[in-house]
């Protein structure tokens, strides 16, 4: 099995090359970030409560995402590997999954974080707003999104970094560069 979390800031692309990874590696997509809008879309009672953070561009609580994850996990039992997209985005969520997948006896492999400017994330989350619909894509939530992310999800690099699992890469340029990038780490380590 190969497990790679994608990791980064909103709009630094994990989404966009999740699509490309799932393509070439044969490796099942969790995106927490979509299976929360399936949720907010279906108003389901999840959704409902999920909805009221994420139109504020805060995190939705630890032990939801957890929860999900879980569920996800045990519905693919007989995959090749995860990408792990948007999850985890805390210090706990990152040792729940270390403690999930411990159980299962598939750790991480690697963890790919795209640098990307704040300049640059802010320009695509906005001019993707003009079109996606998103209740999160406008200038002000984006703005709380990336506060977000250096005050609780920022510390998750470090954390993989203290287990020699993190590489960064660039994740300015176009697609195909920074997917290129990408398979260079995962070809060195996926069997
Ligand atoms: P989530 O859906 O995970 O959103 P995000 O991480 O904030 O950001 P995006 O998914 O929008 O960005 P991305 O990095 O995937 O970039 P993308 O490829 O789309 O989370 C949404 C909300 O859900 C959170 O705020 C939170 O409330 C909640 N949530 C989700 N997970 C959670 C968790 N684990 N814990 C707690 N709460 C959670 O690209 C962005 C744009 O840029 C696109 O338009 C794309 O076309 C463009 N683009 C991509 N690459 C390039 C490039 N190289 N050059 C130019 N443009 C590019």
């Amino acid at each position: 099995m190969f497990n790679l979390v994608l990791f980064g800031p909103p709009g630094s692309g994990k989404g966009t090359q999740s699509a490309n990874i799932i393509d070439k590696y044969n490796l099942v997509q969790l995106s927490t970030g979509d299976i929360l809008r399936g949720e907010v879309k279906n108003e389901t009672p999840l959704g409902i409560e999920a909805k009221k953070f994420m139109d504020q561009g805060q995190l939705v609580p630890d032990e939801v995402v957890i929860g999900m994850i879980s569920s996800k996990l045990d519905e693919n039992p007989e995959v090749k590997g995860f990408i792990f997209d948007g999850f985890p985005r805390t210090v706990a969520q990152a040792e729940a999954l270390d403690n999930l997948l411990e159980f299962k006896n598939n750790p991480i492999n690697v963890v790919i974080s795209l640098l990307v400017s704040e300049d640059e994330l802010k320009t695509r989350l906005i001019s993707r707003g003009e079109v996606s619909g998103r209740s999160d894509d406008n200038e002000e939530v984006i703005v709380n999104r990336i506060k977000e992310y250096h005050a609780k999800t920022s510390p998750v690099a470090d954390y993989y970094r203290s287990k020699n699992t993190l590489i960064e890469l660039p994740g300015e340029g176009s697609v195909d560069e920074i997917f290129d990038s990408i398979s260079g780490v995962i070809d060195t380590r996926i069997n």
